[in-house]
């Protein structure tokens, strides 16, 4: 947001971002542009890391949840700062890979991994494999076994813990497609054929209730459960769970009302819970993982557009276009997201009209906002939308044959493409 100390208004009452002008960055790439800064996110993953040594005597990793977003220079930097990363499609395996991610540090997820995925997992060394169904176990087994190797792997597991936020993003309940439910049965009765299994080791657990959540007490409330099935894995099959990965989930702030709390906050009431349980049911304490991918990249991109049509309809309302839309940021037309926007070349200046903001797509529901707040737009501006770095990039679609944004990264004044503007040439490049 804009009280960050890389993200301000600088003294031609322009946008900044990482020391470099919005309106050069717009002139020099062209808009619709992503801009990250480099520095909010290699803090916000100092700060987990940090923490995980801090609250948990560093008997732990942090993963990057990189479905937030995925691209080669993402990898190498959560590699420079330590941390592992979870992918969940061969895509994003293949990106991690040609990164030169270390493969032992990636945990691989999905409700419905191919075999394909499968493969080449094993075959780039992947390190845990979070199986969610039976099926998946048994081919694990099998494509293991058939390689002479054996698999690390972790169960997902759905702990029937409420988060409060938006239904598509929730997934700690039963009436949920991932993983296996407590309530059931369900999980105890896949560690014990997983215990038997040739070819599989089971190193633990993992679950993930959802994510943008902003109260401690859901994931407090998970780390006890997951730590009670652990006793009860323990008790009833004798067997030990040596990791638990607790997924990722921490909310961040897109518009004022949004408040979450500091990320270390939650890393320490969480270890608190694995070590009171721990200590309570006489368990050892697992290798702790937690997963969080839109607070380590979110807060750090900006979206820059350039207005365009401006479209006044007495009494009714304002559009404000844009030149990029739904194809570049679905999540309005998906989750009625809201946003922080202002007209990046007029920064500082009174928001003083509402307006809708409109995508370019041939869609009426194409708005990336309705009501917002914002300065008196003209044609030619550079409208910025705050907090976009996390599920845009990454959520991006061709949508009209509209080529995906440049990603540009930026710090200490300097700014780098880390992945450049498609071309027309790009969009037709698979046809035939
Ligand atoms: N681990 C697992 C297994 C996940 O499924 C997710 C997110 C994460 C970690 C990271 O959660 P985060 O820390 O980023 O909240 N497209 C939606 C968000 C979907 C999240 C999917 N899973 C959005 O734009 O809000």
């Amino acid at each position: 947001m804009l009280d960050s100390k890389h993200i301000y208004i600088n003294r031609e009452n322009h946008l900044e971002i990482g020391g470099c002008d919005a309106i050069s960055l717009a002139k020099e790439y062209g808009t619709p542009l992503y801009v990250y800064d480099e520095e909010t996110i290699r803090e916000n993953c100092k700060m987990y890391v940090d923490s995980m040594n801090k609250f948990y005597g560093g008997n732990g990793r942090i993963l990057y949840a990189s479905k937030a977003m995925s691209c080669m220079a993402i990898y190498r930097l959560v590699n420079e700062e330590n941390m592992g990363v979870d992918v969940v499609s061969g895509g994003e395996m293949y990106t991690a890979y040609k990164a030169g991610f270390p493969m032992e540090k990636v945990c691989f997820h999905g409700n419905n991994k191919t075999v394909d995925e499968l493969l080449m997992a094993l075959d780039l060394g992947v390190g845990r494999i979070v199986v969610d169904n039976e099926f998946e176990l048994e081919t694990l087994s099998r494509i293991s076994s058939e390689k002479g190797r054996v698999t690390n792997v972790l169960f997902r597991i759905k702990p029937g813990v409420d988060a409060h936020t938006h239904d598509f993003v929730k997934t700690g309940q039963i009436d949920s497609k991932f993983g296996f439910a407590l309530e059931t049965g369900e999980a105890l009765d896949i560690v014990k054929k997983a215990i038997s299994t040739e070819n599989i080791k089971y190193c633990g657990l993992h679950c993930h209730i959802g994510s943008q959540i902003f109260d401690l007490e859901p994931f407090c409330e998970t780390a006890k459960v997951m730590m009670g099935l652990i006793g009860e894995i323990k008790e009833k099959l004798g067997a030990e769970t040596e990791e638990l990965n607790l997924g990722g989930g921490f909310g961040i702030s897109y518009v004022e009302s949004d408040d979450p709390v500091p990320y270390s906050s939650f890393m320490e009431a969480v270890s608190r819970v694995v070590h009171e349980e721990a200590e309570k049911n006489n368990l050892k304490l697992p290798f702790i993982y937690m997963e969080p991918g839109r607070s380590i990249v979110g807060a750090a991109g900006v979206t820059l557009y350039t207005v365009g049509g401006i479209k006044e309809i007495p009494d009714i309302r304002t559009y404000v276009s844009v030149d990029g839309g739904m194809a570049d940021n679905p999540r309005y037309i998906l989750y009625n997201a809201d946003y922080t926007f202002l007209i990046a070349n007029r920064a500082g200046d009174k928001k003083d009209t509402i307006v809708t903001v409109a995508g370019k797509c041939c869609e009426s529901g194409d708005l990336l906002g309705e009501g917002v707040s914002l300065q008196k737009a003209e044609i030619g501006d550079i409208l910025a939308v705050l907090s976009t770095g996390a599920y845009h990039y990454s959520m991006a679609s061709h949508y009209n044959r509209l080529p995906n944004p440049a990603v540009v990264m930026v710090k200490d004044g300097e700014s780098r493409v880390i992945v450049k503007r498609e071309t027309y040439e790009d969009l037709i490049k698979n046809d035939i």
